[in-house]
This record gives C-alpha cells, structure tokens and sequence, in this order.
C-alpha cells in the first residue's frame, strides 16, 4: 500500500499539487469542501469537520495542518476581547484535533499559523518563514515574491526544506487582498513555493 499524505484545513489542495503529480494519495480535509468524499484523480476533498475526520488505514507519509488563524493570530489581537473566550476555545479546540491526528499518525508533519496565541500553548515556533523565500522553487518566482509571515510547530522528522528566496517585489500580502466574497480563502492560500520545496525534502527522504 503506498503511503497516503493527509492536509487539514486545506481548501485550495495547493499543498499536495506535488504530491499528488508524484503518484501519492492525498486526502484534504475542509469544512467548505461538498459533504463527504470527492475524488479528484488521486485526491480526495473530505468535506467535513476535521475533529471528525478518520483517517484512511495504512502509511502516511506526510501531514499537514493550516488551521483557522482568525481568533488566534495576533494581527487581530485588539478583537481578541469583543470576540471573547469561547472564538479563543473554538480556534484551540481545532488546533488540538490536528495535534491529536499528527501524532496518531506518526509520518513528518507541520502545523502552520501565524505568530499569536499558539505560541502559549506550544511554545516558541520551530520555524518561520515568508513566502517570498521559497518563491525560486516556482517556475514563475515572481508569482508568490510577497512576505506574509507564518510558523510551524513540526514533529516526526519534518525537515526545514532549503530556501530560494527572491526580493519580495509585491511587498506585504497582509492586508493587500482587496475585500471581496472570497477575501478569506484568497488570503489564507498555501504558497506553492513552499509546498514544493516540503515535498522534495520529504520525498527523497522516504
Ligand atoms: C487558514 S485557512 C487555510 C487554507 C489553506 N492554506 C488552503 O490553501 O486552502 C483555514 C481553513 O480551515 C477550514 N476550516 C475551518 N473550520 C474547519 C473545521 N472545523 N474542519 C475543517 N475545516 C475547517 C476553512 O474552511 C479554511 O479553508
């Protein structure tokens, strides 16, 4: 059976593009995903909860996390109050469903978000990084030569993959994705920079 890769909290599918190309079963778990399982060739949409979610039986040889960031990151900080402690409870409670699934299954995984609350729960980011800096893994760089910080909290021998940085020329993606119906799944997409360079850093790790 060859080894599945699983991304939580993953509505565009953008992490597993390369392993999906590679021949890999991926399985991405999101809320707004249609109800149940859509196959997609060798990728499965769940559509559901991920505190829900039972993964498939056999290897995994990669996981992913990118939970809700809205209630946690301190770039909303100063709504932290006007929201209360039940959005901060929520936001955790989902956090926590992907630290239980990313020790269940025991392959190399990362669980992204940026600096915020997290870091009081598990300490001090294991890495850091800007989407610009893995930019040079695309053939077009330019596309994603903007900062928007983000951490990971990484276990089970997740290595930092190597950097292409490139100047980011679009400057600060933080607040210039203009407001539109889509404004919340266009700023939350994973960089492809980055997910091609995790995938060459663990595929020929396996
Ligand atoms: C910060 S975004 C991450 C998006 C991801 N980087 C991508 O490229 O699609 C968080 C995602 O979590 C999803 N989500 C929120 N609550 C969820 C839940 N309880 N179970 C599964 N997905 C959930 C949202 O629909 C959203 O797509």
């Amino acid at each position: 059976m060859s080894p599945t890769v699983i991304s939580l909290f993953d509505h565009s599918g953008r992490f597993v593009e390369p392993w999906a190309a590679a021949g890999y079963t991926c399985y991405c778990v999101d809320v707004q995903h249609p109800p149940g399982q859509t196959w997609m060739g060798n990728v499965c949409l769940v559509g559901g909860d991920v505190r829900r979610f039972v993964p498939p039986a056999g290897p995994v040889a990669f996981v992913a996390a990118f939970p809700p960031c809205t209630d946690l990151s301190n770039a909303g900080a100063h709504l932290f109050k006007v929201k209360g402690l039940r959005a901060l409870a929520a936001s955790l409670d989902l956090v926590g469903a992907a630290d239980d699934l990313c020790h269940q299954l025991g392959a190399p995984y990362f669980i992204e978000n940026p600096r915020g609350q997290l870091r009081h729960y598990f300490g001090e980011p294991c890495y850091q990084f800007d989407p610009c800096e893995y930019a040079g893994w695309l053939p077009d760089p330019g596309v994603e030569a903007y900062t928007k910080r983000t951490c990971l909290w990484t276990g089970h021998g997740f290595r930092m993959p190597e950097k292409r940085p490139v100047f980011p020329v679009k400057g600060s993606m933080v607040d210039k994705v203009p407001q539109s119906k889509n404004r919340a799944n266009l700023r939350s997409l994973t960089p492809r920079g980055f997910s091609a360079a995790v995938f060459h850093a663990h595929h020929y790790a396996l």
